[in-house]
């Protein structure tokens, strides 16, 4: 039986990153950024299932590239391939629905973070299966952060040992997504930027786990400069 799935919303554009192909499909260490997330899931002990939101009119595409991948180290999970949509909930949303009823964990993984590793997702899953209905990995903020008005001026200096970085995969129970998302689509407001922020706004506890400084995510250009370096890093390793 599936319990475990994972979503992996890869729909966007990557603006940020510059012109281009859709950010999931571009390329780092001589695979898109997508097939190294997906592989990392794929590998994780926890996960059972991988749906890929995909960009609208890739679909096709995002399969036949994903359907090549080989199934080591062990047998790897199934991947799902669904159209993604307009905003990132929407993308979830929509790989939510592709999920099997008797799946009770649920975790949700930007393809924009390709390092993740695979330990990573697996911590995340024992620490909702250990009672957390929301996990989320989240690092310490190196910069001090100060709230500003639109003129520039600043408001206040947020005490920077009170703030984490938040990362993804986030973990949730099944039920706990599903209420999130079917809350937030029948709200107007602005679509979430994470899945956690709508368990917040159901007034449910989020817990945060440490984070790791791989899973950053590929926005802009500099971003891919040090995936590149982290990949080669690791490369150079060798086999774990
Ligand atoms: N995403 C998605 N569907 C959308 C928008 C975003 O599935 N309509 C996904 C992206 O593919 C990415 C993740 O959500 O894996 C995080 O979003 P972000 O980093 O903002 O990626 P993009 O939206 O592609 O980048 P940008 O905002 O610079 O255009
Ligand atoms: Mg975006």
């Amino acid at each position: 039986v599936t319990r475990t799935a994972a979503l992996v919303p890869a729909a966007g554009r990557g603006e940020r990153l510059g012109p281009g192909a859709p950010k999931a499909l571009r390329e780092l260490g001589g695979a898109p950024l997508l097939v190294h997330a997906v592989r990392a899931l794929a590998a994780a002990t926890a996960v059972d299932l991988v749906v890929v939101a995909a960009p609208a009119g890739s679909t096709a595409e995002v399969a036949a590239l994903l359907a090549g991948e080989p199934a080591a180290p062990r047998p790897a999970a199934p991947v799902r391939v669904v159209a993604g949509g307009e905003t990132r909930q929407a993308s979830v949303a929509a790989a939510l629905a592709a999920v099997d009823d008797d799946v009770d964990v649920v975790l949700v993984h930007d393809a924009a973070r390709p390092l993740a590793p695979s330990a990573l997702a697996d911590a995340v899953v024992a620490a909702v299966r250990a009672g957390h209905p929301a996990v989320v990995p989240g690092l310490p903020v190196v910069d001090t952060v100060k709230r500003v008005d639109g003129t520039g001026r600043v408001l206040a200096t947020v005490p920077r040992a009170d703030l984490r970085a938040v990362q993804t995969p986030q973990g949730f129970r099944a039920d706990v997504l599903r209420r999130a998302h079917a809350a937030a689509a029948a709200s107007p407001g602005a679509p979430a930027t994470d899945d956690a922020g709508l368990v917040e706004a159901l007034g449910l506890p989020v817990h945060v786990v440490p984070g790791h400084e791989e899973a950053l995510k590929v926005t802009r250009p500099l971003d891919l400069v040090l995936a590149a370096a982290l990949l080669a890093r690791r490369a150079g390793a060798g086999p774990a």
